[in-house]
């Protein structure tokens, strides 16, 4: 997911660009408005965060674009691909490193699992927008 901030500032093609030029398949993609029940449900593991209500304000104040990358091993190497959650930490080169302004305005999400994965491809996507 291209989150808010990274939408709003028009880097939705050059990150898409990175993400394709390092070797993954675009099989579902998206932008569309969550709300706030939207950005809540997404993000209900970190309900018990400190950041959690910023977090879903944030992820639910404008558009995002969502996509179902596949690659071998893609969830590591996505994750390499966008760096560190901590744009300060990301290392240079990295979809954060470039285009992130703050941890939570951290340019993009990443699922943690392959488990994950497929629950969140579930929640943007029917069968019928997956090629
Ligand atoms: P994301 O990959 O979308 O997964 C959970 C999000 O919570 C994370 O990126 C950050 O945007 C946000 N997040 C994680 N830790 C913090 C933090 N310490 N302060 C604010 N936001 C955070």
């Amino acid at each position: 997911m291209i989150k808010p901030a990274a939408v709003e500032s028009g880097y939705t093609g050059a990150i898409l660009h990175m993400i394709t030029e390092n070797g993954f398949r675009i099989s579902a993609l998206k932008q569309l408005q969550m709300t706030r029940k939207d950005a809540e449900t997404f993000y209900l593991v970190h309900k018990d965060r400190p950041f959690y209500s910023d977090l879903v304000k944030f992820m639910s104040s404008g558009p995002i674009v969502a996509a179902v990358l596949e690659k071998e091993n893609a969830v590591e190497e996505y994750r390499k691909l966008i760096g560190s959650t901590d744009p300060e930490k990301a290392l240079d080169g990295t979809i954060r490193k470039l285009f992130a302004k703050s941890v939570q305005q951290n340019a993009v999400h990443g699922s943690d699992s392959d488990e994950n994965a497929a629950i969140e491809a579930a929640f943007f996507f029917a069968e019928r927008e997956r090629f």
